[in-house]
C-alpha cells in the first residue's frame, strides 16, 4: 500500500507474524528501471517472503522491472490492475487495465518470460459500467493463459470518474460471491481475496471458498491481529506473543536506522496501532505520534512508549 507499506513497515509486520506473505507499496516499472534502486527497492532479509507489485502497462518495461525485482531478492512480483488514482490513470496502468484484458495478459507473458519467480496480478472485479461477470472472467482467462501463479481480487469496483481513490475503496460495493464464482470456474488456479476484511475470522470464512486473503487497512491499522495469523492459518502452535520482544527488535532496528541518518519516526509511525483497545494504548499512540517526530528522539521513546501499556488488565481502553 502506497506510503504505507514501506520497508519499515514490513520489519515490524514481519516481526508479527512469520508467514504471511508481505507485500510492497507498487513502484512504477519506469522508476525500477531509471530510478534509485536501493531506495525503491532495497529491504530486510527478514522480510521475506516478501513480493515486490509493480505498476506499468509496457510488457517489455515490466519484463525488465521483473528481471531487477527477482535480482534484488523479492520471492514474488505482482502487477497493480487496481488502483484507480488519477495519476496512475494517465499512465495507463493500475485499474483501467481492465478494460484492456489482452494487454494485461501480454504484460503478465512477459513478466514470466523474464523471471523464475512467481508472477501474480491484483485487480478489481470490473470498472465503471463494466459488467463484473464477463469483465473479471475475461481477466483471469488471460492472466492465467499467460501463465499467472495467483489472481488477487479486490472484490468491489473501481468507478475511475468521480471517485477519489479513498472513495474507490470504500464506496463501489463489496461483492463477495463474484470472487467466489471465479474460484469455482477456475478450481484449479490460486484465487485470493481482498477488501473490507476485518479480522481473522472473517478471514477463516471466506478461505471456504476461495485459496488466500490479503488484508489491507486491518492490518495496518491494527496490526496486532497479524499475531494470530501463523497458528490460525499456517498450523503453527499457538503462543502468547512476546511484546518485550518485539519492542527489543523493533527498538534495535530503530538504532540501526538512525544510525544510517534515519529518523525514529519513519518506523514508529507503522506501529500506532499496535495496542489497539488494551489499556495504555491512547499514551502509547501519543507518544509515537509527538515525541518519537522529535529531532533527536532515539530507540528509548519506544521504550517509553511500550512501559504505557498494561497488560495485567484485560479491560479494553475507551481510547
Ligand atoms: C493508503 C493505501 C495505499 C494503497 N496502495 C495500494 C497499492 O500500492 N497497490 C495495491 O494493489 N493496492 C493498494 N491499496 C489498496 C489495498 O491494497 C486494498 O486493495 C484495499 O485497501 C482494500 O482492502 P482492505 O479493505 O483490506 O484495505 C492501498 C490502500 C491504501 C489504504
Amino acid at each position: 500500500m502506497m506510503d504505507w507499506t514501506d520497508r519499515h513497515c514490513r520489519f515490524f509486520h514481519r516481526q508479527l507474524t512469520r508467514r504471511a506473505l508481505l507485500y510492497t507499496e507498487m513502484v512504477v516499472a519506469d522508476a525500477v528501471i531509471h530510478g534509485a534502486r536501493e531506495r525503491l527497492l532495497g529491504f530486510d532479509y527478514v522480510e521475506h517472503p516478501v513480493a515486490l507489485q509493480l505498476g506499468g502497462s509496457d510488457p517489455a518495461k515490466l519484463a525488465e522491472a521483473a528481471r531487477i525485482g527477482e535480482a534484488f531478492g523479492y520471492d514474488e512480483i505482482n502487477l497493480n490492475v487496481g488502483c484507480p488514482s488519477d495519476r496512475v490513470q494517465s499512465g495507463t496502468f493500475g485499474a483501467c487495465l481492465m478494460k484492456t484484458p489482452d494487454l494485461v495478459a501480454e504484460c503478465v507473458a512477459a513478466m514470466k518470460a523474464s523471471v523464475k519467480i512467481p508472477v501474480t496480478v491484483k485487480c478489481r472485479i470490473g470498472v465503471d459500467d463494466q459488467d463484473p461477470e464477463p469483465a473479471l472472467d475475461t481477466v483471469a482467462d488471460g492472466v492465467f493463459g499467460a501463465g499467472a501463479d495467483a489472481l488477487w481480487v479486490h472484490a468491489r469496483k473501481a468507478w475511475l470518474e468521480g471517485l477519489s481513490p479513498k472513495e474507490n475503496r470504500d464506496i463501489p460495493p463489496l461483492d463477495y460471491p463474484r470472487v467466489y464464482r471465479l474460484k469455482a470456474r477456475k478450481p484449479n488456479e490460486f484465487i485470493g481475496i481482498n477488501g473490507g476484511i476485518q479480522s481473522l475470522a472473517e478471514a477463516s470464512v471466506h478461505l471456504g471458498h476461495v485459496d488466500g486473503v490479503m488484508l489491507g487497512r486491518a492490518a495496518y491499522h491494527t496490526p496486532g491481529i497479524l499475531t494470530g495469523v501463523d497458528a490460525a492459518f499456517y498450523g503453527e502452535v499457538a503462543a502468547v506473543f512476546d511484546y518485550p520482544g518485539l519492542i527489543d527488535a523493533m527498538a534495535g532496528y530503530a538504532a540501526r536506522h538512525i544510525e544510517r541518518g534515519g529518523r525514529l519516526g519513519h518506523i514508529t509511525r507503522h506501529m500506532v496501532g499496535l495496542f489497539h483497545r488494551l489499556p495504555g494504548a491512547r499514551r502509547f499512540r501519543q507518544i509515537l505520534s509527538t515525541d518519537a517526530n522529535q529531532p533527536g528522539a532515539g530507540p528509548e521513546v519506544l521504550k517509553s512508549a511500550f512501559a504505557a501499556i498494561d497488560f495485567t488488565t484485560a479491560e479494553a481502553d475507551a481510547a
